[in-house]
């Protein structure tokens, strides 16, 4: 029987996996869970975000189903016992480096998105994000220069293994879509992303049926607003990936809709709302559950070979949200019970 790690973690992240998990049970499916604490949740009781216990379940287990990290309570510890340093320690043991963000819009929610609904419609992407490596995981420093001035250093730094590796994602996930990859970076800038650009170039003779294109990250971002429908995927580094997936996720009505797979090089992978804990809204069941319940899918399609009842979830969704369901976030007033019982009816 696969086993699921439940890692529920801070703010919103237990509500809406709770939603995710009532989903799951309702499929009677033979899963497992475990769950376990993380983030700020594990260090108010452990004294670490990530408790070896925890990364020893997620080690353990054939999918990892996620909910969020983040406590401003803990914004002035070191950076090491920060709620966020567990999901970056988790993608970086798991060897998690293969991140992919869905962003298509549901119909119905035209008006959610601050886009026209005439651009907004045309809206059905997916972001491949490098997520083991750049700016994020080079060596970070603080220091006091003699004159007494503070500096802060983070080096952005990929190898050729770690690009064409992503890039192989992007060409392969486009292959199965309407073959059109996009690769975002800032090659009239950085070094970093003008290796990227040679060893994408260089991946790109192995994918021939693929038309590739690249872009400046400032020119995808205008992009993503102007004429989103022209996009299929988009393969991009971590740093970049984190931003333009946020604004992808505005475009197609809130941030509350978009789940992810994080992925290694073997089925085992770690399923997540990209959006964060939301302290502000925590424990108030207003939360839109649908990213966690839609990231549910995800996993039972990538890691655990349940397609069907994979498909079966994002029908529901679908048709709650035709039917008018709708979260605070969408504009609408159910909570996220409520909504997960739209959900519930409709699966
Ligand atoms: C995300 C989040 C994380 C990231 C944070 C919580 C560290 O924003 O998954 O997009 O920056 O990767
Ligand atoms: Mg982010």
């Amino acid at each position: 029987m696969p086993l699921i790690a439940l890692l529920p973690g801070d703010g919103i992240g237990p509500e809406v996996l709770g939603a995710a998990r009532r989903v799951l049970d309702a499929l009677a499916l033979d899963l497992h869970f475990e769950e376990a604490p993380i983030g700020g949740a594990a260090y108010l009781t452990q004294g670490q975000p990530l408790p070896p216990d925890t990364l020893a379940l997620a080690r353990r287990a054939d999918a990892i189903l996620f909910g969020a990290v983040g406590d401003p309570r803990f914004d002035a510890l070191e950076r090491r016992l920060r709620p966020e340093a567990a999901i970056l320690g988790l993608r970086r043991e798991l060897q998690l480096f293969a991140n992919l963000r869905p962003a298509r819009l549901f119909p119905g929610l035209e008006d959610a998105s601050p886009l026209k609904s005439e651009i907004a419609r045309g809206i059905d992407l997916v972001i491949v994000r490098e997520l083991t490596g750049d700016i994020y995981f080079g060596p970070k420093s603080r220091r006091t220069t003699e004159e007494g001035m503070r500096e802060g250093n983070d080096l952005m730094r990929y190898d050729e293994i770690e690009i064409a590796r992503i890039a192989r994602v992007g060409f392969e996930t486009a292959r199965r879509r309407r073959g059109k990859l996009t690769s975002v970076d800032k090659a009239n800038v950085l070094e970093t992303s003008q290796l990227w650009r040679d060893v994408v170039d260089e991946v790109a003779e192995e994918y021939e049926d693929v038309a590739l294109a690249h872009l400046y990250v400032d020119n995808a971002a205008m992009q993503l607003v102007r004429a989103p429908g022209q996009f299929d995927v988009i393969v991009t580094g971590n740093l970049f990936g984190d931003i333009l997936s946020d604004e992808a996720s505005m475009c197609v009505g809130s941030i509350g809709m978009l789940p992810s797979a994080s992925m290694g090089s073997n089925k085992q992978g770690l399923y997540e709302p990209i959006h964060g804990s939301a302290p502000d809204i925590a424990g108030q069941d207003q939360a839109n559950p649908c990213a966690a319940i839609l990231s549910a899918a995800m996993m039972l399609r990538y890691s655990l070979a349940f397609a069907e009842p994979a498909e079966r979830i994002e029908a529901a969704v679908a048709a709650a949200i035709a039917r008018g369901a709708r979260t605070a976030d969408l504009g609408g007033t159910l909570s996220t019970g409520a909504m997960t019982d739209a959900v519930l009816a409709a699966l």
